[in-house]
Order: C-alpha cells, then structure tokens, then sequence
C-alpha cells in the first residue's frame, strides 16, 4: 500500500469549509482503490494565526513542510491582515521557495456546468501560466514616499531559465495530448520582457515542429476567450497575465466555484501545492454555502500529480454526474445545497459509479 503524505493548510475563510469536502473524495478515492492512501497533517497557519503569533507561518514552516509529498491548501487572507502579507507571507512564499513553476489551471466547461457564454463552445483548455518570478517577483522600489517626487517601480523579472522551462512544460504537455500550444504575451507594449518571452517561446517552439503554435496579445487573447474559446488548448503565459486570463476562463467555464488549480515543483525536489483559484470569500464565510466543487477539482489534479490519473478522470466524472443532476448544488449555482451536501453527492457518484 502507498501511502501520499499530505500536508494540509485548511487556512482562511471558506477554505476549511471546501476543504473538508475534498479530502471526503481523496478518501473515497483511495478505499475504492485499496493500492494507494493518504496521511494528512493539519497545519493552523493563515490570517487568525497572524494575529495571534504576529506571523503567517510556524519558523520552521518551510522545513516542516518539505517532508510531505503534497500540500493541500483551502484559501488564504482575510479581512483585518493586509493581503499583501497574507499572500506573500504564505501562499506565494510556498511557491517560491518550494520552486513550484508551473501553475496549471484546467479551463474545461464540464457537462452540466453552468454556461455563461450564450453560444454552445467547447471550453476545453489548460492555461500554464508562470508561477516563480516575471511581474510577482517582488523586487521594486518605493522612493521619497509620501513625498510629491515619488517614485514607485514593479520590476517584471524574466529569466531566460525561468521563461524557457515554463514553454518548455508546455510544450511537453501539448506533445504528450497532441495539442497546440498557444502563447499569451504583450511585445508591443512591454519592449524588454515581452519580446524576449517572444523570442524564446519561437527558440523552444523549433524543438516540437510536430505541435501546432499560435501567439496572441494579452488583449486580444482576452477577448477570444469570451468569443471563440475553442481556439485554445494549452495555453502558457506569464504570471501576471496567467492570473488575469485564468478568472475570464474561470468566468466562461462555471464561475470560481469551479476554478481549480496546482502548482507543481516539476523535478519533485520539493512537495507541490493543490488549491482551489479562490480565496477565502468572507462575505459567505461560515454560512455553510461555499462550493466546494474548486477544491474537489484540485484534489483530482492531486491524484493525476501521484499518477492516479484514472481517479483524477473518475472524480471529475463524478462532479459532472452532480453537476447534470442539478439537484445538489450550492446557490452559486442556483441550488440551495450546503457545502457538505455538495462534497458528499460527488463522494456518492463516486462511489455509484465503481460499484
Ligand atoms: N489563493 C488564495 O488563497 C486567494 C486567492 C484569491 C483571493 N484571496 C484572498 O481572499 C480574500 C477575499 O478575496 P476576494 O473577495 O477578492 O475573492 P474571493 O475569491 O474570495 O471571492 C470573490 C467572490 O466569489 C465568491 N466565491 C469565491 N469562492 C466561492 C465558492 N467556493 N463558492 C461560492 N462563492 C465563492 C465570493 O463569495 C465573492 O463574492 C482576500 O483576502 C484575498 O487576498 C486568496
């Protein structure tokens, strides 16, 4: 029997609430298979642990978690702690210092989910987007502050091995799918970092002459993914541009109870992390309404990260299952099902369909 070591960080908000239901279908998943199970650790880091310990982490936070071989976050931030602290602090210290490069976002319309788009597209694409530096590197400069000379620099950090391996990944996913791979950029506007994320993505696109390429502005991409979805298949772009397109494609695909993501350490030096797009939603915090179908989602790209791929495709069979149904979802979705109702009828569908 294989046992997953996971670390979870239920963290802020909603994120206890959907995470709970989560690790329902983890655990389903694993009985039904009886190969494989999961050890989990609960960590109470997040926004209520800032205020007590005036920090978002133990110290030893960083050490503790690279014994696990996976970390399972709910959401972070909260009303009261300054998100840039919440954020950098947890979340993206997690991603940096665990190397974890790629973040992937699946956009797929699932058979039942609710369709925001009036023509019938097939939404069916995976967005890797840059997740270790480019415009979240954090490096800047805040000069005479409060002052009427000041001066304030974002400083986009493209590296040429940070920008190639994350073209390369993608372009090894849409080898191994037989894909296009499309590249979201801006080198019209931004002459230094975007012509030369341009520059790469044609050097590394000479290795796979068998994929088909394409390359879009940031804008015009924008206004695809509502018009003609369809066009794309695996899309890779950079972190700032990743996080904006990834809420259009959550938007036309079901909405952010849907929107589910992983950011992966692809040489498995350190654990990788599995979390909904979300955050911590505290206008319906504790309300017991939360859907949990985001979180439920990560968890199937969990089980594909272990080479579980067959769960990973059985549980989000079993969300559309749910999700064709109608009957049990979360008023996000027009239902009036709790966030537990919701978890337990994708661990029943589960369940239905292997017995
Ligand atoms: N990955 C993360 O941990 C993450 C991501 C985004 C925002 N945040 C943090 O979360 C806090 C709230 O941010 P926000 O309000 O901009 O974004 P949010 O995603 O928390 O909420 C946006 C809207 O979507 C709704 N919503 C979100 N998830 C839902 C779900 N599962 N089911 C039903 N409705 C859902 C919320 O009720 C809200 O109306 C902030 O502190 C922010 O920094 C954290």
């Amino acid at each position: 029997m294989e046992t997953f070591k996971i670390a979870v960080i239920p963290g802020d908000g909603i994120g206890p609430e959907v995470i709970d239901e989560g690790i329902k279908v983890l655990n389903k998943a694993a009985e039904l298979d009886g190969s494989f199970s999961f050890d989990y650790t609960y960590f109470p880091w997040g926004c209520e642990f800032y205020n007590e310990h005036g920090k978002m982490m133990d110290d030893d936070g960083m050490e503790t978690l690279k014994q696990f071989d996976a970390i399972y976050l709910g959401a972070v931030g909260y009303p009261g702690v300054p998100d840039h602290i919440s954020l950098r602090e947890l979340l993206i210290r997690i991603r940096k210092e665990f190397d974890q490069y790629v973040n992937l976002r699946p956009i797929k319309l699932l058979k039942g989910a609710p369709q925001t788009l009036k023509k019938d597209h097939t939404i069916d694409m995976l967005v890797v987007r840059e997740n270790s530096e480019g415009e979240y590197s954090g490096s800047g400069e805040r000069l005479f502050q409060g002052k009427p000379e000041e001066v304030v620099l974002q400083t986009g950090v493209f590296s040429r091995k940070g920008t190639e391996r994350i073209i390369r990944y993608a372009f090894e996913e849409a080898k191994k799918t037989g894909k296009s791979v499309t590249s979201i950029s801006k080198g019209n506007a931004l002459n230094y970092s975007m012509v030369f994320w341009d520059e790469v993505f044609e050097e590394v696109s000479r290795d796979y002459p068998e994929v088909d390429t394409y390359s879009y502005l940031v804008d015009a991409a924008s206004m695809f993914f509502v018009l003609d979805p369809g066009r794309f298949e695996v899309v890779v772009t950079s972190n700032l541009f990743g996080d904006i397109v990834t809420d259009i494609g959550a938007g036309i695909a079901g909405g952010l109870g849907l929107a589910a993501g992983a950011n992966i350490n692809p040489t498995r030096e350190y654990p990788s992390m599995f979390e909904p797009v979300h955050g911590s939603a505290p206008d319906i915090a504790g309300k017991k309404i939360a859907n949990p179908l985001a979180a439920i989602w990560s968890a199937s790209q969990m089980l594909d990260f272990f080479g579980q791929e067959q769960w990973g495709a059985r549980v989000l069979t079993a969300m559309e299952d749910v999700l064709q149904d109608g009957s049990t979802l979360t008023p996000d979705m027009n239902g009036n099902a709790s966030t537990d109702q919701v978890g337990q009828a994708v661990t029943d569908a589960l369940d239905k369909k292997i017995k």
